[in-house]
């Protein structure tokens, strides 16, 4: 189900093991662990009482002391965490759409046209859909998960059902007829394993002047704010610029520009092009302001260790004097957050989400029910902590009843507060 993964996927560092495990007296190198929340579930498996299940698998951080990049110690088997029923549905929420206008309008300034624009990892297509609404043409996606191609194509947004490889990338490149503008992949990268094959695949699909904007949730940000919940088996990767760096060392691309968003706690956009056109003054600039090193991983741990005994003590208390505490958002990020705090039915009686193919089914490792969203006005529990915490403003407001009513909302990020 899951192999380990000894070498930083960026810079190479962490000598290989030799035949049958054994290290040589030479190999003596090697990455350091720096955040365990020892043997976990899957966080997105969210399935019905009578579905197998995925299983666990342990997870730890590692952290290169040459390029800066944290990464998982296993990597599980991707066609395990990426079913051909995969449950993530990019949102829909005011939030992501106001997020997705702002990098269109940032990457139309950006690219040379608005011709061909080929997403990795594009979901349900809503973002080439998007684009298509605001005059891009020749959209392609390209992600693993069939039911989401499915929902893709439906909807008018061409999708091949891969993961993207260098293969495909050629077969993406024949179908668009030329090299695109724009290549665009949001919150895929850091799942992926193969780094070195990602980049070669972008190597054939990319043209002298196409853009690559690579999205990832900002590891500098995940470690100043404690956003430890981002740490689930699917985000194998924490990257640092220098790491970015140290992958497209020996390549035909290299890091232009940075762009800093808000969205899931703290995004940044890598804006990748052909070292024969790009200029790098920008992305150097960014370069230089990070501050990720291995005192600040060893302090986001720390951080770590005490919120989770924090929430966990918060709620155990209120349940022992009667009050009853639910959940809000079956992110994966809430699966973290309950198994961490070893949280069961007793402590949240059940998760409510807006995403219908999560209904019925149960939360990885605690078996909390997952029920539709209008069970919080139905219900009106005491509490209702917001996993879904990076669409806190938005979903306060639109649950405006349920604080009216007498209701409190339990915030676990940055700090654990109640409002
Ligand atoms: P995400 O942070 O991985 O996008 O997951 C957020 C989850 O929260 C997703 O399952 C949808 C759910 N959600 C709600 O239940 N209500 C909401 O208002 C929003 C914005 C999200
Ligand atoms: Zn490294």
């Amino acid at each position: 189900m899951y192999k380990t993964r000894e070498v930083c996927r960026a810079c190479g560092f962490g000598k290989k093991a030799g035949p049958g495990g054994i290290k040589s007296a030479e190999e003596t190198e090697e990455l350091i662990p720096v955040f365990d929340l020892g043997i976990q579930p899957l966080a997105n498996d969210f399935a019905r009482p009578t579905d197998e299940r995925a299983g666990y698998a342990p997870l730890k951080v590692l952290y290169c002391p040459r390029c800066r990049l944290g990464q998982l110690s296993v990597e599980v088997k991707p066609e395990i965490l990426y079913a051909r029923n995969y449950p993530y549905v990019t949102s829909n929420s005011k939030t992501m759409l106001d997020h997705f206008a702002k990098i269109e309008s940032d990457l139309v300034g950006i690219c040379e046209s608005q011709t061909g624009v080929v997403e990795i990892g594009s979901n349900d297509g809503a973002l080439l859909k998007f684009f298509g609404e605001r005059g891009w043409k020749h959209l392609l996606g390209i992600d693993p998960a069939e039911n989401l191609c499915k929902i893709s194509i439906a909807n008018g947004i061409p999708a091949l059902s891969q993961f993207f490889d260098e293969y495909n990338a050629l077969t993406a490149r024949r179908s668009l007829g030329c090299a695109p503008a724009l290549i665009l992949a949001r919150h895929c990268f850091c799942h992926v394993n193969d780094w070195q094959g990602f980049v070669r695949g972008l190597e054939k699909l990319a043209g002298e002047q196409t853009v690559i904007a690579i999205e990832v949730p900002y590891a500098q940000d995940m470690l100043v704010k404690c956003e430890f919940d981002t740490v689930y088996h699917e985000h194998t990767s924490y990257l640092s610029i220098q790491s970015i760096e140290y992958l497209l060392r020996d390549s035909s691309l290299c890091l232009e520009d940075v762009l800093e968003y808000d969205i899931h706690g703290g995004a940044i956009m890598l804006i990748i092009r052909s070292r024969k056109v790009a200029q790098v003054g920008k992305a150097i600039l960014f370069h230089a302001k990070e501050k990720i090193d291995l005192a600040m991983w060893r302090k986001f741990a720390e951080h770590a260790e005490i919120k989770i005994m924090e929430l966990g003590a918060m709620v155990r208390n209120l349940v022992s004097q009667g009050k009853k505490v639910v959940g809000y958002g079956a992110s994966a990020k809430s699966t973290v957050w309950i198994n961490a705090c070893s949280f069961t039915k007793k402590e949240i009686s059940f998760i409510t989400d807006t995403t219908p193919g999560k209904w019925y089914t149960l939360s990885p490792g605690s078996d909390i029910p997952i029920v539709d969203s209008g069970a919080l006005t139905r219900e009106l529990p005491d509490y209702a902590i917001l996993f879904a915490w990076n669409y806190a403003a938005e979903c306060i407001e639109k649950e405006k009843i349920f604080r009216d009513k007498g209701g409190r909302w339990i915030l676990p990020v940055p700090d654990i507060k109640i409002v």
